[in-house]
């Protein structure tokens, strides 16, 4: 169904420039209603008539949404796509294409000044300062751990995970990864990356960085064994998905000494943080930020845009995770 000639498409959230000229150009766009609540029974009901959807990675696209009649495609502007059912879409034959790529570094970028801050105290230091309990330097006052030349273990060595090891170079950082997929000796190699399983990494590492996707084998890859596995000295980096971490298990891990800090950008429930967390000075705690800066977030609003122009004009787009709906 459509208004003036042009097939209707849902925009869920707002999008940054350049991205709401080129949907505008490719559909007619609506929004979705203000302060409707994000559940599969609301976006089914504002999607209805419409060709696509625009989404962000707090709506829920699934059966509901997913089989609504008409829809050929959901264009995810996240390069995480969790938040769909990839199966259930190719079933009803929808199209879903996320914003791969353009993030890599911002979100590289973000894991190690999280990891920097932690080590070195950062935002303890902050607010002691603007509560003026700095009255003068004292040799013991805020002591961190250096980064420089310790161990960091990467989880997941896809585009940001390489990210991440390609700047723990500049830091003379031992680095140890965990995946199923090895890297090609080569890039092992140019990123002095050695390849472990999840106990050794573990055991080894003095920071620890998530940049796994979630998946159901992924879901509460963290939580109580593998916490008992880590460095007392360890400290945790998540800016991948939240529920990778058993939330619960990190606060007793934190709780009970067994892990020095974490540093978080993502959550189990987001965007609602486990209150164990919240009065720990140890523990830092981000809105999902890492992506957030005016290139990238304005990269991944026009690619999500192109991608859904293009499928909208009857074309493959170029970033589509069922290829299977498009020959
Ligand atoms: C993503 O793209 O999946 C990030 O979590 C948000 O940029």
């Amino acid at each position: 169904m459509s208004t003036g000639g042009k097939p209707r498409v849902l925009l869920m959230h707002p999008i940054l420039d350049p991205g709401p000229a080129i949907l505008a150009e490719a559909a007619d766009v609506i929004t979705y209603p203000a302060n409707r609540p994000l559940d599969e029974a609301n976006i089914r009901q504002a999607a209805d008539g419409c060709i696509g959807i625009v989404s962000q990675l707090m709506d829920p696209i699934r059966e509901t949404v997913l089989a609504s009649p008409g829809l050929k495609i959901v264009s995810n502007v996240a390069v995480g796509f969790d938040n769909i059912d990839i199966p259930t879409a190719t079933a009803h034959k929808v199209m879903v294409t996320n914003t791969p790529g353009v993030l890599d570094d911002s979100t590289a970028d973000f894991a190690f000044t999280l990891l920097m801050a932690a080590a070195r105290r950062v935002v303890e230091g902050d607010n002691f300062t603007r509560a003026g309990k700095y009255r003068g330097w004292a040799i013991d006052m805020l002591l961190g751990t250096d980064v420089f030349g310790a161990t960091l273990g990467i989880i997941g060595i896809g585009r940001i995970g390489r990210g991440v090891a390609h700047r723990a170079k500049g830091f003379n950082m031992r680095v140890l990864y965990y995946d199923p997929y090895p890297l090609p000796p080569d890039a092992e190699e140019q990123l002095g990356a050695t390849r472990v399983d999840l106990g050794r990494l573990l055991a080894e590492s003095d920071f620890v960085s998530v940049h796994t996707p979630l998946t159901k084998d992924t879901l509460h890859l963290l939580s109580t064994t593998q916490f008992n596995q880590m460095k007392r000295n360890a400290i945790l980096i998540n800016t991948s998905r939240g529920p990778v971490v058993d939330e619960a298990a990190l606060v007793e891990a934190l709780t009970s000494r067994k892990i020095a800090g974490a540093a978080l950008d993502v959550y189990e429930r987001e965007p609602a943080v486990h209150p164990g967390l919240i009065p720990m000075p140890n523990v830092i705690l981000a809105p999902h930020i890492a992506s957030a800066t005016v290139r990238t977030r304005s990269e991944m609003s026009a690619m999500a845009a192109r991608n859904m122009a293009t499928a909208v004009r009857g074309g493959r787009p170029p970033n589509l995770l069922n290829p299977e709906v498009k020959k």
